[in-house]
């Protein structure tokens, strides 16, 4: 497997106030880390830094060996990263298909193959999103960023107001994005049993900076660990 995602000594944070320091992970292609951390940590603050929706402070973030550039989220997702944010940014009137035409425009890719993954949205299709439950947004969400063959793929509290059920059937589409196409996933989660079912590794970020990075096989043994790095 090959290094997709460089993220080297990041700092950023909003205008000049620092949120987060020296940030430094690798995911592979194929690899899903798992963001992990209680409220207010920096993890969302993370993930637009590294989206480029966020100047960084210091710091490289690279993909597939090429440098992005700080705060230009534009070029960043030119090199293939996308970003599922917290809110979803869907856009209310436009409706399913509307959302997953516009996606594939620059991949040419048929927006109905993204009913395989998410069959539940064919009696969807014609829906505005604004009329959709908060599992069907959610799989929107996720379906628009699939539909861009990401390269690196950014998800933020995918289970937000989600039932554990929904939580249980969307994550292992992020596992066989990951598997299939080679994406190198970084997920923000709340829910931590479930995201280390699905993670290979993951890191706790408290107070802006990382406490705890190891694999989730070794985190699910040692849930003390885990415990200490959330209380810091
Ligand atoms: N737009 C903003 N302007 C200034 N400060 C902000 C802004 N957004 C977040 N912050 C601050 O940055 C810190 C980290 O916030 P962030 O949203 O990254 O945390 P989080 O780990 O994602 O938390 P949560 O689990 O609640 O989503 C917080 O102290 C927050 O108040
Ligand atoms: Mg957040």
């Amino acid at each position: 497997m090959t290094v997709r995602l460089a993220v080297d000594a990041l700092s950023g944070g909003y205008g000049k106030v620092r949120v987060v320091r020296d940030i430094n992970v690798t995911v592979e292609s194929g690899e899903v880390l798992a963001i992990l951390g209680p409220n207010g940590a920096g993890k969302t603050t993370t993930l637009l830094t590294i989206a480029g929706m966020l100047a960084r402070h210091a710091g490289t973030v690279t993909v597939d060996g090429q440098e992005m550039g700080s705060g230009d989220p534009v070029e960043t997702n030119h090199n293939g990263v996308v970003l599922v944010p917290d809110d979803r940014a869907l856009f209310q009137p436009l409706t399913v298909a509307e959302h997953l035409e516009l996606a594939c425009q620059k991949t040419k890719r048929n927006p109905r193959e993204l009913l395989d993954v998410f069959p539940t949205l064919e009696k969807r299709w014609g829906v505005a999103a604004g009329n959709l439950s908060g599992g069907e947004q959610q799989m929107l969400a996720l379906a628009r960023g699939l539909a861009q063959n990401p390269r690196v793929l950014l998800i933020d509290e995918m289970s937000m107001g989600l039932a554990p059920i929904i939580v249980e059937h969307l994550l292992p589409v992020v596992r066989q994005a990951a598997a299939e196409h080679g994406a190198a996933v970084v997920l923000v989660e709340q829910h931590v049993s479930l995201a280390l079912e699905v993670a290979d590794h993951a890191m706790v970020i408290a107070h802006g900076e990382v406490v705890l990075h190891a694999t989730a096989e070794e985190l699910r043994k040692n849930e003390g660990a885990l415990d200490a790095a959330y209380l810091g």
